[in-house]
């Protein structure tokens, strides 16, 4: 049986202080019956610090973003390879975030995965449609979209890929996907990388957006829905805690 995959994006938020508390707190409170993998996706500067916060608490580390070229003149970007200096185990890819506030398109996210799965980092590849995109029928379309660019550049090694499915309306506005709604969405991506791959059915597929403490159990209980990508919950230990205790 796969583990479900619990991922909390911490996003522009935290400080050497606040992070300390949030990962002691976490620890503290770990749930004894806890039976899924959980990671924290920081911003770069702290990644050195929550290394080695997290060493041997079982949560795995994660990054935000990672450049799509390998070294060299780019000012401000970070490397794959850099990343896994610091023991990251996962990088978020193609949040919609960067796809809207930094132009990211789906090339180079596709490029961004592929440079993780070389330095031996689990790529998180983030799919999602706007709310004018959902009510002009157009969801499918956009995140087959999406993933086909990844799946059309890391062919061989797409089954080693985690897939985020992360509707644009449901991030920050308290208005999370229906489980029926999310579930839907993430048949429509398993069906797409079974056609690509025969380990389709062992693949994590997350769900994000305003998963909380109170909807994350009938989330997870949907058949394609193989875990979270939690943004404000993520922030709050108590909530987190209920949503990796959720994830079974
Ligand atoms: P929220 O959980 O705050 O809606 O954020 C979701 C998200 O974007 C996680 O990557």
């Amino acid at each position: 049986m796969k583990k479900k995959l619990i991922v909390g994006n911490w996003k522009m938020n935290g400080s050497l202080a606040a992070n300390e508390a949030l990962v002691q707190a976490l620890r503290a409170g770990w749930p004894a019956a806890a039976d899924c993998d959980v990671a924290v996706a920081v911003p770069s500067p702290y990644l050195a610090q929550v290394q080695s916060l997290v060493d041997a608490s079982g949560i795995a580390l994660a990054a935000q973003d990672v450049s799509q070229h390998d070294a060299g003149a780019y000012t401000g970007e970070v490397s794959a390879p850099m990343l896994r200096d610091f023991g990251v185990r996962y990088v978020l890819v193609g949040h919609s975030e960067r796809r809207q506030l930094h132009g990211e398109g789906d090339a180079a996210v596709a490029e961004k995965a592929q440079r993780a799965l070389a330095a031996g980092i689990t790529p998180i590849v983030c799919v999602g449609e706007t709310l004018a995109e959902r009510e002009a029928g157009q969801t499918e379309a956009v995140v087959r979209r999406q993933l086909a660019a990844v799946v059309h550049r890391n062919g061989r090694c797409i089954s080693e890929v985690v897939v985020a499915y992360e509707p644009i309306w449901a991030i920050g506005t308290g208005h999370t996907a229906t489980p029926a709604q999310a579930q839907q969405v993430h048949a429509a991506l398993r069906a797409q990388l079974a056609a690509a791959s025969a380990h389709a059915p062992a693949m994590r597929l997350l769900y994000g957006g305003s998963m909380n403490a109170s909807n994350a159990a009938q989330l997870l209980a949907e058949p394609d829905i193989d875990g979270g990508l939690v943004g404000g919950a993520s922030l709050k230990a108590p909530d987190f805690l209920s949503i990796i205790a959720a994830a079974r």
